[in-house]
């Protein structure tokens, strides 16, 4: 529980008039801080508490709230934020500056830091808890808790500027374009879309302006904790086949090493990202094959065991059980 008080707010008024009125009050100024000094994190918020950093504060509305923070006023009222949120019918709790920075009539009365949320806070929980009052969906459908994201403490501000300037041209007031964000993180993500052979996302703008026609989150879903790694799939296989269906068969002949059964089936052989090899494969030449057919390592192909016209068709066949055409 760190929330001020109402009392404490008056006392703080008390000082400004003790300031004014030297002798009145004085009493008051000695038990609490100022709080025109405040240092450290706003209070903040938890669920069941009153939806303001100071007990007992009045809503006052955006419009005065902009009165001294104009600088705010073009941004945010072009986000969906502002459309969305500001309406009649809604709560007072869940409108405009307020929705997210609480009440602020005991801010406007002190005009000061520390009587209003002000996201300053260590715990990145006390920011999430805010964003999903409304966004709770991200917690019961996409299990956003569970993702790594989650787990390494990242804030929806991370990647989410609420008063995101009216001229950015970002959708979902994304801090940056899409993989730009992502990478900006990744970095090692990015150096494997730099492979010989890769997804096409494009990674360096500026080198290869026509380089990509998918995004980081035509495969990931950041805010989801279902599956590995953020997928947008549950099961990897069935990601690449939303894309690569023919490679899904079902064959007369199919391959095991493509079934679920043998684990991360497609990714037995491919990197997901891009590899030094053709095609995404995990390695160049039979070594590829010889993860599981050691008994075949006499099998003296020259180069490898699919493009010298033997086991061509090696996702599965509807012509040869050993997989050549
Ligand atoms: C009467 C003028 C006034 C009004 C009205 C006002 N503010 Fe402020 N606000 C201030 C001043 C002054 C500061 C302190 C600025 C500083 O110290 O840099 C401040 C600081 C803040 C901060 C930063 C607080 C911190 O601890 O870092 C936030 C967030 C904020 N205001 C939001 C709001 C919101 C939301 C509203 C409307 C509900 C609002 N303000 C209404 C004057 C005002
Ligand atoms: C959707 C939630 C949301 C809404 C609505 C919102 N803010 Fe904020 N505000 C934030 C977050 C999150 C931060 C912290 C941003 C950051 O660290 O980048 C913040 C930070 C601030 C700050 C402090 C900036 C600083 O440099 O310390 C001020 C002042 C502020 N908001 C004013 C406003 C005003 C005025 C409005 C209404 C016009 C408003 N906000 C509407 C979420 C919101
Ligand atoms: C009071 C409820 C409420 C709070 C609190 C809230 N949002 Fe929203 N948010 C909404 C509504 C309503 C929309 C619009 C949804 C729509 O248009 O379908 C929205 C839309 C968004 C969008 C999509 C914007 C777009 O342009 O499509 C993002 C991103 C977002 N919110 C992030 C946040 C973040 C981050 C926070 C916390 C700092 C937050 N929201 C807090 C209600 C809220
Ligand atoms: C790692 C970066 C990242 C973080 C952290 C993040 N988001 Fe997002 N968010 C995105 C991206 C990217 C999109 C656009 C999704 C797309 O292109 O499909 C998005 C879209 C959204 C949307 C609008 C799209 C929709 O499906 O309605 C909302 C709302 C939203 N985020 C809320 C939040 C909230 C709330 C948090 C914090 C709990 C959060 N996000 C944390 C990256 C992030
Ligand atoms: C602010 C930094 C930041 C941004 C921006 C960011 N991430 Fe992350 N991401 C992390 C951290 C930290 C982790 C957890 C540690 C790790 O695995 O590197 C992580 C983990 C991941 C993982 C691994 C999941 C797992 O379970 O193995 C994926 C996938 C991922 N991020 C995708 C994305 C995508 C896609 C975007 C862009 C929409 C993005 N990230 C933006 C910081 C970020
Ligand atoms: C074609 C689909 C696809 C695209 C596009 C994609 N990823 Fe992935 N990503 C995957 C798959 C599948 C995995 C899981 C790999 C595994 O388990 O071996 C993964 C894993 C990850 C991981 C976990 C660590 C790792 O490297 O295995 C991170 C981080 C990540 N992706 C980030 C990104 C970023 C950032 C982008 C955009 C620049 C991106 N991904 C684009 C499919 C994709
Ligand atoms: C969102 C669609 C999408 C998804 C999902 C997807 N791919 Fe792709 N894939 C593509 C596109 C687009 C290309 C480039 C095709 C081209 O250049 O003709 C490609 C190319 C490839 C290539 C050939 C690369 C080369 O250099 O010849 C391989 C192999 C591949 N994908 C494997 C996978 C695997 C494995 C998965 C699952 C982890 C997957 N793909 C998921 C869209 C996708
Ligand atoms: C046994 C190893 C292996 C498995 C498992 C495998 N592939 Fe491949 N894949 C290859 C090889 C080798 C090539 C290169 C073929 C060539 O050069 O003709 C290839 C090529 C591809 C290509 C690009 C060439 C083309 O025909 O379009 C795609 C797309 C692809 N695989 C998708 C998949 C998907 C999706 C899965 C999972 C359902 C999968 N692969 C499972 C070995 C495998
Ligand atoms: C992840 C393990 C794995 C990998 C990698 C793998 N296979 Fe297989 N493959 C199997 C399994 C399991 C079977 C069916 C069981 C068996 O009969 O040995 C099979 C069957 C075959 C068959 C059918 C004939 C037979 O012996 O039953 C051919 C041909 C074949 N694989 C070729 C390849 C080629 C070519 C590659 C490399 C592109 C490859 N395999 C990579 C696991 C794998």
């Amino acid at each position: 529980m760190k929330q001020l008080t109402a009392q404490g707010a008056l006392a703080v008024v008390g000082l400004c008039i003790a300031l004014l009125l030297p002798g009145v009050l004085h009493s008051q100024e000695e038990q609490e801080p100022p709080l025109m000094d405040w240092v450290g994190e706003s209070p903040h918020w938890e669920p069941g508490q009153e939806f303001s950093a100071v007990v007992g504060s009045t809503w006052i509305g955006s419009r005065e709230c902009l009165y001294c923070h104009e600088e705010y006023k073009l941004d945010f009222l072009s986000t969906a934020h502002a459309r969305s949120l500001h309406k009649a019918e809604i709560s007072l709790d869940r409108q405009g500056c307020e929705a997210c920075h609480g009440a602020g009539g005991g801010h406007q009365m002190l005009r000061s830091r520390g009587a209003i949320f002000a996201f300053d806070w260590e715990d990145p929980e006390h920011e999430t808890g805010i964003c999903l009052r409304c966004h709770e969906w991200l917690t019961t459908s996409r299990e956003w808790e569970r993702t790594s994201h989650a787990r390494a403490s990242l804030r929806c501000s991370d990647c989410h500027d609420p008063h995101q300037s009216h001229d950015s041209g970002m959708r979902f007031l994304l801090l940056a374009d899409v993989n730009e964000l992502c990478i900006s993180c990744h970095m090692t993500t990015a150096e494997d879309f730099r492979g010989f052979s890769h997804h096409p996302v494009q990674v360096d703008p500026a080198n290869e302006p026509d380089g990509g026609v998918l995004n980081c989150t035509d495969c990931h879903e950041v805010h989801s904790g279902h599956g590995p790694a953020m997928l947008t799939q549950r099961k990897i296989k069935n990601l690449c086949l939303s894309c690569h269906i023919d490679k899904g068969g079902p064959f007369k002949f199919s391959h095991m090493s493509v079934d679920d059964a043998l684990g991360e089936s497609c990714m037995n052989c491919h990197a997901a990202h891009g590899t030094g090899n053709p095609a995404l494969t995990l390695m160049d030449g039979r070594s590829l094959c010889l993860q599981c057919h050691t008994e075949r390592s006499e099998h003296n192909s020259p180069s490898t065991c699919w493009t010298t016209g033997c086991h061509h068709a090696m996702h599965g066949s509807n012509n040869d059980p050993f997989l050549r055409f």
